[in-house]
């Protein structure tokens, strides 16, 4: 009887060993892009590789699947689409290695235009490692180069998306698009371009909501972020941004378009060598709006632009369009709030809006810009204004359409 029960105990016991075993075996589903050919000599193509290990990633039914880029090697991949809806509850993509684009020469003329890593419809992807990933852009940013230029890394429909110390070098233009995207965060990413290479912008955001970017060095021929369109609760905190055309919104309305941004906070963020510093752009003849945004704790040096509203802008390709003249984008709620740094301009606060659709509800406070000492010995600093209401308080030089 003794010896029954304790053999039943046993059988109990193990019983239960093996179920925990069987179930933290398939909790985590590991897949190394060695195991499906990889070679990581930076000649070999191993977009196979990847394209099939990313399949199974993506249908493994486990709590948690894992894919690994090992350290220590160098992956060259063409053009590649990790689509989703993937099955485990977590997804996993750890960059230990470093990835390497095809030069342009290599390029297929289909695939121009696009995105070298395309991720589509993934809920719950989690990248990270210390990988870097090089472009080999420069062919791309000469004179009369390639027009289409494809973008690094797209994410497009993801949601619960994080990035965590991603490092991208010299991509054929941006760095990194997010669009149709929802609850996005990404931390110390390191993005850079020369400031000389065209339209190489680090992140774009359009139509999406939830986005927190933090903790990140941007230096780039363009936009260090660009609110594009659709953006709704962006949050950007701690970027260090420059060389670069600085952090902005727009440009909004361009083909006459309705566009819309808001409840974007960008603060404590470093602004150097830039040719902008915050700025909001839209273009004639659109509509929509740019709305409930603060700019908080900033610091510049050596801005060519530091603060900047303009409802006139425009770009290549808009410039011969007949736009209605009482037709713009609206923008409203803007909030400047200790913002404090040195501008290259004489113009340290612009704000330019148009008599149809002036700006409304525009606050500084304890804003004090001065005129970097290397130029203009004998210039003042001044704000240029036209159409901009609201109010400033401790704000240096001071605006004239603002209520003291
Ligand atoms: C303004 O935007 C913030 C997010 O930055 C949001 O929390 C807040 O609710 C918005 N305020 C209004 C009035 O929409
Ligand atoms: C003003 O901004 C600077 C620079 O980001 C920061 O160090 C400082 O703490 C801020 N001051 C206040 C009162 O928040
Ligand atoms: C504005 O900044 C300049 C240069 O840093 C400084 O000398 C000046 O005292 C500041 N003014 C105010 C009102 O803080």
């Amino acid at each position: 009887m003794g010896i029954g029960l304790v053999n039943l105990l046993v059988i109990i016991l193990g019983c239960l060993v093996a179920v925990c075993l069987t179930i933290s075996d398939d909790s985590i589903a590991r897949f190394n892009v060695l195991d499906y050919g990889a070679v990581g000599d930076g000649k070999h193509d191993d977009s196979d590789a990847f394209t099939r290990a990313w399949k199974d990633f993506c249908m493994v039914d486990a709590q948690i699947a894992v894919f690994h880029i090992p350290r220590d090697m160098l992956f060259l991949l063409k053009p590649v689409e990790f689509s989703g809806p993937c099955k485990a509850r977590k997804l996993d993509f750890q960059i230990f290695g470093d990835l390497v684009m095809p030069k342009m020469e290599y390029w297929d003329d289909k695939d121009k235009g696009g995105a070298w890593i395309f991720f589509a419809f993934v809920q719950g992807l989690v990248m990270y490692g210390n990988g870097h990933v090089d472009g080999q852009g420069s062919d791309w940013w000469v004179d009369g180069g390639e027009r289409y230029r494809p973008t690094a890394i797209i994410f497009h429909h993801c949601s619960y998306l994080q990035i965590h110390g991603l490092k991208i070098v010299n991509p054929p233009k941006i760095h990194i698009k997010i669009s149709r995207c929802s609850n996005v965060r990404f931390s110390l990413l390191h993005l850079t371009a020369p400031e000389s290479s065209s339209n190489t912008d680090g992140i774009d955001i359009s139509h999406s909501i939830n986005v927190d970017i933090q903790d990140s060095f941007i230096g780039t021929g363009d936009d260090c972020i660009a609110m594009i369109n659709g953006c709704s609760n962006i949050n950007i905190a701690n970027i260090a941004c420059g060389p670069g055309h600085g952090i902005s919104v727009g440009s909004l309305g361009g083909h006459g378009q309705y566009d819309t941004v808001e409840g974007v906070k960008v603060t404590n963020c470093k602004f150097t060598g830039t040719s902008n510093g915050v700025r909001i752009k839209t273009v004639p003849g659109g509509s929509g709006y740019a709305r409930n945004i603060t700019f908080e704790n900033i610091i510049f040096e050596s801005v060519e632009n530091p603060i900047i509203i303009d409802q006139f802008y425009s770009y290549a390709g808009s410039k011969n369009q007949v736009t209605p003249k009482n037709k713009a984008v609206s923008v409203s709620d803007i909030i400047y709030k200790n913002i404090s740094g040195s501008s290259l301009s004489t113009s340290g606060i612009t704000l330019h809006c148009s008599d149809a659709v002036p700006c409304t509800g525009i606050v500084m406070d304890q804003v004090n810009i001065t005129l970097h000492n290397t130029r203009h010995r004998t210039n003042k600093i001044y704000s240029d204004c036209s159409n901009a209401q609201g109010h400033s308080t401790s704000t240096f030089p001071p605006v004239q359409c603002l209520q003291e």
